[in-house]
């Protein structure tokens, strides 16, 4: 890879920090990217627009507000042009706007028109780093999806030792061009995911429905997008919301619609994870008016609904690989390799509900993935975010492997 340059766009904010990213745009253009400057006002008190303009052979961009020779808005360019976005240093203040949304200068509002990797490389005194405003800011933008990288110990600007410090120059080029590396191995590729619970309708105002909030599934899309792939979420009812906009979403109810979804898209894609919690089971009839209150016991007739992961797995030809889940209470393996073998699928990502705080409900999960291949990996007990990327990852290598 790659013949044509990377092109990074260096957000500079206000922190004794950005001399050091001079020498970061040079390591940057070393490394073969083109770069672009976006420095907040305060960054310009600690490095000159000129050195800045030298430097990176680009006008540097300070002011969302002049008024330009040409037509296109600068910032939406600006963000179209990127690979990726490295904010170094990230501020206190710059960590506050990203995390709330505030666009009150080039670098915010660049931010918040861009969705490709973004990098922050913090700097602050420890004191500011560990105040929970900060700490929570850093949390939200790293659940958004944004790439926090840690802080070094040493000594700090305000004349005190601590963490804090900005991570050298050569440390954000490797971890930016590692980063830039992965959001490449699934480009090219189509990736179907299911996700959330089901909701089978009894009569106009009544469902059965489950627990399943739907973030494992919307974890694993933002995952497979990071990774390049494009993605189709078909997702039962939730009150989540996407993070990548490149991410095609399609609302669904009942367990019918959810397939007829999958059935449409399954054909163009190269990969289909199935996490929804699909009902087993839904109404035999659905009453066109409200079931009224009789006597004091009432029966329902349920029929089985479709298996979508089944149906997927039998349909699959070679170059597609399917995914499933399997939550298990009891013989968990055992299950899960049946499961494996009778929906036809590649692998199986078991979670086993006597794991606390793995399973429904909860911002973290715990599993077990195995595959056709019969490699059984235990994981630990992550955020559902990384348990996303470690069974993206495992599905990359899995369909290298298998190439
Ligand atoms: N699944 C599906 N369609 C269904 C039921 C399940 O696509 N009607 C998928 C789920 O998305 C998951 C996998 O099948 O990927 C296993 O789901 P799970 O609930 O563990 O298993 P079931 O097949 O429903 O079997 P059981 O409830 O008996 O364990």
């Amino acid at each position: 890879m790659p013949n044509k340059p990377r092109h990074i766009i260096l957000g500079i904010s206000g922190g004794i920090a950005a001399y050091k990213s001079l020498s970061l745009i040079r390591l940057l253009q070393k490394n073969g990217a083109e770069v672009r400057v976006v420095a907040t006002p305060n960054a310009l008190q600690f490095v000159t627009p000129l050195s800045l303009q030298t430097l990176s052979c680009n006008a540097v961009y300070t002011d969302p507000f002049k008024i330009l020779e040409h037509v296109e808005v600068e910032h939406v360019a600006l963000a179209d042009w990127g690979d990726a976005l490295v904010v170094a240093p990230a501020t206190a203040d710059v960590v506050g706007k990203f995390a709330n949304g505030i666009a009150d200068d080039a670098l915010t509002t660049l931010f918040l028109a861009f969705n490709k990797p973004v990098v922050l490389a913090p700097a602050m005194n420890h004191k500011m780093l560990q105040h929970p405003a900060v700490v929570e800011n850093l949390q939200t933008l790293s659940a958004r999806g944004c790439h926090v990288l840690g802080t070094g110990e040493g000594y700090l600007a305000c004349g005190t030792n601590g963490s804090g410090r900005m991570l050298e120059p050569e440390q954000i080029c490797d971890t930016l061009f590692r980063i830039l590396a992965l959001s490449q191995d699934l480009s090219g590729r189509r990736a179907l995911v299911t996700a959330g619970p089901t909701y089978e309708p009894l009569d106009p105002v009544r469902f059965i429905g489950n627990h399943s909030s739907g973030l494992m599934g919307f974890c694993l899309a933002e995952s497979l997008a990071r990774h390049g792939a494009q993605v189709v979420l078909v997702t039962g009812p939730t009150h989540l919301e996407l993070q990548n906009t490149d991410i095609q979403r399609i609302d669904v109810m009942a367990a019918q619609q959810m397939l007829a979804a999958c059935e449409d898209h399954f054909p163009q894609c190269d990969i289909a994870i199935m996490s929804a919690a699909v009902a087993d089971y839904t109404p035999q009839e659905v009453a066109s008016q409200k079931i009224k209150k009789q006597s004091d016991t009432l029966t329902l007739t349920l029929k089985k609904n479709p298996d979508i992961l089944s149906t997927l797995g039998h349909r699959k030809t070679d170059r597609q690989c399917v995914v499933g889940f399997a939550l298990e209470t009891e013989n968990e393996l055992e299950n899960a390799r049946l499961k494996l073998q009778n929906k036809n699928a590649d692998i199986i990502v078991l979670n086993s509900l006597n794991h606390s705080g793995a399973g429904f409900k909860t911002p973290t999960n715990q599993v077990t993935i195995i595959d056709k291949k019969g490699h059984v990996t235990n994981g630990n007990l992550k955020d559902k975010r990384e348990v996303a990327e470690d069974i993206v990852s495992y599905l990359v290598d899995y369909m290298s492997d298998t190439k």
